[in-house]
């Protein structure tokens, strides 16, 4: 397959082409890791920004977003926050949920697309906050970053001899366009962690992760890396913000979402009706209610936060996950199914098993 070349808005060449090897879809990982979530956190900036606010100076309405997406407002970061300082606040909050000192940690994994810098990496950072010096490092699989963390976070808890800090961590309202309607509307800002145990009696996974890098622009923040630079032309013509063609990202999510799930069901050889709670990410009230319906999952078993928190990308499971918990609909022991998908393009679910205590 012939990868396209681009053209950046400066007239300038930023993917040469180039012959990528035949695509080959991934096989399900069957690993199910002896490993236990002990606690859950989450930090939401406390500045919210409703749809009417944002139809003040956009061209766009209330009821355009909440019908299209289901959202009603979003957080978003005060000025002085940065990814950095959200990861660290839902740090703390599941080290004191799982009643962890961050002394225990034997490392951390930040998942982020929208990290403090381009370097150093997030991970450093939230660990000299806690006071540590574990291993800590970023993990970038846009929206699906949490789900492909587990997987990573979770084989580094397995054999370690203390827990491990999953962190989902995004400021995406610092890289949209505050004046395109067709993604300012959707992103919000936001964070939650897990801390991950080994557990001889506990399953984390069957695993289905995979991605398709034939067509990055579908959904991309072009000028932030080494391809096109971020020149003064570029930042000019605006292309550092994401920009995305929003009804084919629609149609992959929804399609490679079901088949991701329905991958990992049939790798632990379990049904839909064994699922407790369905957590997909949120990016879209209707990508979820479709992806739901084509798993046939029974009514009400789907968590939503997007009216609340929009888009948080790697944040969302994780915080969809506390909102679950906190509002009594996960409880010790549930099987929650996981699903998520984002730029790259990327995808990933898995199966998971809170073990921690219900919120009173
Ligand atoms: C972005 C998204 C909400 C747009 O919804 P949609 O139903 O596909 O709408 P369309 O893009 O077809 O646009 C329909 C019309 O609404 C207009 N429109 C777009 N954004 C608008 C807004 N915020 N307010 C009002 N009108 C808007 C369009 O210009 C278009 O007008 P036209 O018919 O006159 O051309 C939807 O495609 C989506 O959610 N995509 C997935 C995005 C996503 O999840 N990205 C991250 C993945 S991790």
């Amino acid at each position: 397959m012939a990868v396209p070349a681009m053209t950046a808005t400066d007239g300038t060449l930023v993917r040469s082409t180039t012959v990528a090897p035949a695509a080959v879809a991934p096989a399900t990982d069957p690993t199910v890791l002896p490993v236990a979530i002990t606690g859950l956190g989450a930090y939401l900036p406390a500045r919210t920004v409703d749809n009417d606010e944002l139809s003040r100076t956009l061209d766009t309405s209330d009821a355009w977003i909440r019908t299209r997406t289901g959202i009603a407002t979003r957080h978003v970061a005060a000025p002085e926050e940065a990814t950095s300082d959200l990861a660290l606040a839902a740090a703390r909050a599941a080290l004191a949920d799982a009643g962890v000192d961050a002394a225990d940690l034997r490392a951390i994994v930040v998942a982020t697309c929208t990290p403090d810098h381009l370097l150093p990496a997030t991970g450093p950072l939230v660990a000299a906050g806690l006071g540590v010096e574990v291993p800590a490092f970023d993990l970038n699989a846009a929206c699906s970053g949490f789900v492909y963390g587990l997987r990573v976070a979770g084989a580094l808890a397995a054999t370690a001899d203390g827990p491990v800090l999953l962190i989902g961590a995004e400021a995406l309202t610092r890289i949209v366009d505050a004046g395109d309607r067709g993604t300012a509307i959707l992103f919000g800002d936001g964070a939650a962690a897990v801390v991950l145990t080994a557990h001889a009696g506990a399953g984390l996974g069957p695993f289905d992760l995979g991605s398709d890098g034939s067509d990055p622009s579908m959904l991309w923040a072009a000028a932030t890396g080494t391809r096109s630079p971020a020149t003064p032309a570029r930042l000019a013509a605006g292309e550092q913000y994401l920009t995305m063609r929003g009804g084919d990202v629609y149609r992959h999510a929804v399609t490679r979402m079901t088949a991701s799930a329905t991958a990992v069901l049939s790798a632990a050889g379990v049904t839909i009706d064994d699922v407790d709670l369905f957590v997909g990410h949120q990016a879209n009230a209707r990508i979820l209610a479709g992806v739901a319906e084509r798993l046939g999952l029974p009514a009400g078993r789907s968590h939503v936060t997007i009216d609340r928190h929009g888009n948080t990308s790697a944040a969302s499971v994780p915080l969809a996950l506390v909102d679950a918990r906190d509002t009594g609909r996960l409880g010790p022991g549930d099987r929650v199914l996981v699903a998520a998908f984002g730029a790259g393009l990327t995808w990933g679910s898995t199966l998971l098993t809170w073990e921690g205590r219900r919120r009173e």
